[in-house]
């Protein structure tokens, strides 16, 4: 930043701009672009999975992530209220509810992906993992989740942290943080991808990655997932994004940051997708080998290079951050509306809320072991079924009506105006997305993928 911009926007705007930026990219980045996109890209196919994730995330991501920082920041309110205060009495609304619902879903299993992390985070600090235990990476991977207490007991440490920073109100503290733990993450995140490459897999690890196998487009469950993965990813269709908006200064330019969130965002998935691809060929693993696709490849990453234990200390206690910053973000949509809602404290309500999304969470961590033989949405078991139900059905119907609304709600004047684009061509070009480009889309996959098309 020159001397000259700093004299004109005084230093507090330029603290608000950066705040937001972390805050809104500590949303964004967590165990969907590592854990979830590792494992979905394997399950889709790689290659042709990642075009059509970028693609979404071009036409339909990046629009409505721009529409619900316009709204929120326009409202300044929380993911209903907002709807509320911009279109009183319309059924707009319902976005909001949607949003607060797929908060409870969300977070219930993020909660227990991410007492995983940091359960292997003790593991690499205490010992357990520092060479390859005896029964091997997957069993003891399997034998970790599938037994009943231990992932209960870190799945209950993770959502204590997360409702302890909601409800001691150090999530500023937090986004602090963020500004050391993300770039050292990435900083990881590149040297690891350029070590994996070393190990024997990296030819296959690209092929599989990035040289399109187009059979692929033909099975209608990739574009569910890709824009599934794309809506986790961004953490867009449920009103986070709204919130943070509406803490924004009427001063910043939306598209500018937003463009700039987006891509960081996608940067982290494709990063971790160069480190993980090739070392799961390297050490004889398929792609396609489901929720647990890191945690078995990882260690195996850590096991062959020198310093590996340190490596995968820092690795696991990063991605555990990073998650935590993800899901504070989760429950403070759901938070911050029960404060309006019932007028209790931020105290109360961070306690009760966050007490019973845990619970919420319990039959996901106990549907690995204990209730395995469960299986609700097309042989899921309940994790995966909640998951399938929140990031591929939720957070799109959300985001088609935040597009809906954004785009046709909304007067046109006050929409540009909100986004900052005024009259420039590409804010013609953002609302057609909006009005059209998306919400068809949208619909076009969810056809397709209830066997219409
Ligand atoms: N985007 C986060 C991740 O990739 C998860 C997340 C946080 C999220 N807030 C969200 C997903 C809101 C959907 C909606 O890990």
């Amino acid at each position: 930043m020159s001397q000259r911009d700093l004299g004109q926007n005084g230093r507090e705007q330029w603290a608000t701009k950066i705040g937001f930026m972390l805050a809104a990219m500590g949303s964004a980045v967590g165990l969907g672009n590592i854990w979830r996109f590792s494992y979905v890209a394997g399950e889709n196919g790689g290659a042709a999975f990642l075009l059509i994730y970028i693609a979404m995330i071009l036409l339909i991501g990046i629009p409505i992530m721009l529409a619900e920082f316009s709204i929120g920041r326009r409202a300044q309110s929380d993911a209903v209220g907002s709807f509320e205060t911009l279109a009183p009495k319309k059924p707009w609304v319902v976005a909001g509810f949607l949003g607060v619902a797929s908060a409870f879903i969300i977070l219930s299993f993020y909660g227990v992906i991410a007492g995983w992390t940091m359960k292997y985070f003790t593991g690499y600090l205490t010992g357990g993992l520092w060479s390859e235990p005896g029964e091997g990476y997957v069993d003891y991977f399997v034998n970790f989740i599938t037994s009943p207490l231990q992932p209960l007991l870190w799945q209950f440490i993770f959502m204590a942290l997360t409702v302890g920073i909601v409800f001691v109100g150090v999530k500023k503290g937090i986004e602090k943080a963020n500004v050391i733990l993300m770039p050292t993450l990435a900083i990881l995140l590149i040297i690891l991808a350029g070590y994996s490459l070393t190990l024997g897999g990296a030819s296959e690890g690209l092929a599989f990655l990035f040289s399109p196998d187009w059979s692929v487009l033909a099975e209608p469950g990739i574009y569910l997932a890709a824009l599934g993965q794309a809506f986790f990813s961004l953490s867009l269709g449920m009103g986070a994004l709204i919130t943070y908006g509406s803490y924004l200064s009427k001063k910043e330019q939306l598209p500018g940051a937003t463009a700039g969130i987006a891509t960081m965002d996608t940067l982290f998935a494709v990063i971790a997708g160069i480190m993980i691809f090739p070392a799961v060929f390297a050490f004889g693993g398929e792609p396609s080998d489901g929720v647990g696709l890191v945690f078995f490849t990882l260690p195996n990453i850590f096991e062959s290079m020198p310093g590996g234990v340190i490596v995968g200390l820092a690795f696991f206690f990063l991605l555990a951050a990073a998650a935590l910053s993800s899901a504070i973000s989760l429950l403070e949509v759901a938070v911050a509306y029960f404060i309006r809602k019932f007028g209790w404290t931020r105290k109360k309500t961070a306690l009760i809320i966050g007490g019973l999304i845990f619970l919420l969470g319990v039959p996901s961590s106990l549907g690995q072991g204990l209730l395995s033989d469960i299986s609700i949405i097309g042989g899921r078991d309940i994790l995966d079924s909640l998951d399938f139900i929140a990031s591929n059905i939720f957070l799109p119907l959300g985001g088609l009506m935040i597009a809906l609304f954004a785009g046709w709600g909304w007067k046109k004047a006050e929409v540009l105006e909100a986004s900052n684009f005024g009259s420039s061509t590409l804010g013609a070009i953002w609302l057609f997305l909006l009005k059209f480009v998306a919400p068809v889309a949208i619909l076009l996959v969810f056809l397709a993928s209830i066997g219409i098309l």
